[in-house]
């Protein structure tokens, strides 16, 4: 087991340096897109007029190109309440103040990932993120273990609750549009509305002396459908592949942004693309992203939709989604290598 990276960031002294297993010589030699420059910034899809009858098809136009060009956008006017976020964020943000003691009682247990610690530490030569997280299951309900969710403070589990559901119902509601312009029945990529998969993940990236040389999230691509992410306190880390350069994505305060997932990306036989991405730090904030994944029932056959392999091939395997996930993740988060390996 890896310390807290909490516990570590505030031991050391703004001279410190820092372990050498959190050094990560590719955060300082990959490009960074300067945003507005060589490149546009992400889509920005606005929620209201999504819904608005004379609007919403020019909206839901722009959201195909987002998902075929992009793969990731930020989506405003959405009607997750403020107050649910809010409480949400607060929670957090107490969760992670007390002692490592108080919080180590929801540690994840050996060998598994949902609880308080890390993402995938498997060996002790392994370079490691600069962040601690929290990590749930919240559907299908028999994956909960709410012995793992932190009682303290009060509200936690409430405001998890809460936000789940909203989260959930605007993702579905998103991805309703996505089958839409896919040409395919919502139902063929939300699923049985009772077992679709959604999980959560609350990422706390603490300042870090040697900031540019670390990485609080290696880069990956999520194996689910649609990630929602909030970023707390509007702090930027989050950054994008784009031609081979890493574009940096400046919060809007109050909006999503949105991903697309490996299974779309399979399901839509590579039509839209789940992009890579990760996340940096910095010397003086912490941040806080609250990320959450939705995909189909486990059940479900995720494998190009018949509709969109007509005129060409194949480009994935099929398989359940369970298989899916368990390949997913024994490719240890590296890049997008489970995409290769899932190639036909
Ligand atoms: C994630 O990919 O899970 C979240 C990235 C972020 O911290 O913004
Ligand atoms: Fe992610």
């Amino acid at each position: 087991p890896v310390a807290s990276v909490r516990a570590l960031a505030t031991s050391l002294t703004p001279t410190d340096h820092i372990p050498t297993r959190y050094i990560r010589p590719e955060a300082e030699s990959e490009a960074i897109i300067i945003p507005g420059s060589d490149d546009d910034d992400i889509p920005v899809i606005d929620y209201l007029k999504l819904l608005d009858p004379e609007l919403s098809d020019a909206e839901s136009s722009k959201l195909h190109l987002a998902c075929e060009n992009w793969g990731f956008f930020q989506l405003i006017n959405h009607d997750v309440p403020k107050e649910v976020s809010q409480r949400m964020m607060f929670v957090i943000e107490e969760f992670f103040k007390l002692s490592l003691d108080e919080k180590m009682q929801f540690k994840q247990p050996p060998g598994q990932v949902q609880g308080y610690g890390q993402w995938f530490v498997f060996s002790e030569e392994q370079k490691l993120d600069w962040a601690d997280m929290l990590f749930y299951h919240i559907s299908p309900p028999h994956f909960k273990r709410m012995e793992l969710w932190p009682s303290k403070p009060s509200a936690f589990r409430d405001a998890f609750d809460e936000y789940t559901t909203e989260v959930n119902r605007l993702a579905n509601c998103l991805l309703g549009f996505m089958a839409k312009n896919l040409g395919l029945d919502p139902s063929e990529i939300i699923g049985n509305s009772e077992n679709e998969t959604q999980s959560v993940r609350i990422n706390c990236y603490p300042p870090c002396p040697e900031a540019k040389k670390v990485l609080g999230l290696s880069p990956h691509s999520d194996a689910c459908s649609l990630t929602l992410v909030l970023q707390v306190n509007d702090v930027t880390g989050l950054q994008i592949r784009r031609n081979d350069k890493w574009l940096p994505i400046k919060p809007i305060p109050g909006a999503f942004v949105a991903n697309m997932g490996d299974a779309l990306e399979v399901i839509s036989n590579g039509k839209y693309k789940s992009i890579e991405h990760r996340a940096v730090t910095n010397t003086e904030k912490e941040r806080f992203s609250i990320a959450a994944f939705h995909g189909p029932n486990f059940n479900a056959t995720v494998g190009p939709h018949p509709e969109l392999v007509l005129k060409g091939e194949p480009l994935y395997k099929s398989m359940d989604f369970q298989s899916f996930i368990k390949l997913f993740l024994a490719s240890k988060l590296d890049g997008k290598k489970f995409m290769d390996d899932i190639k036909l």
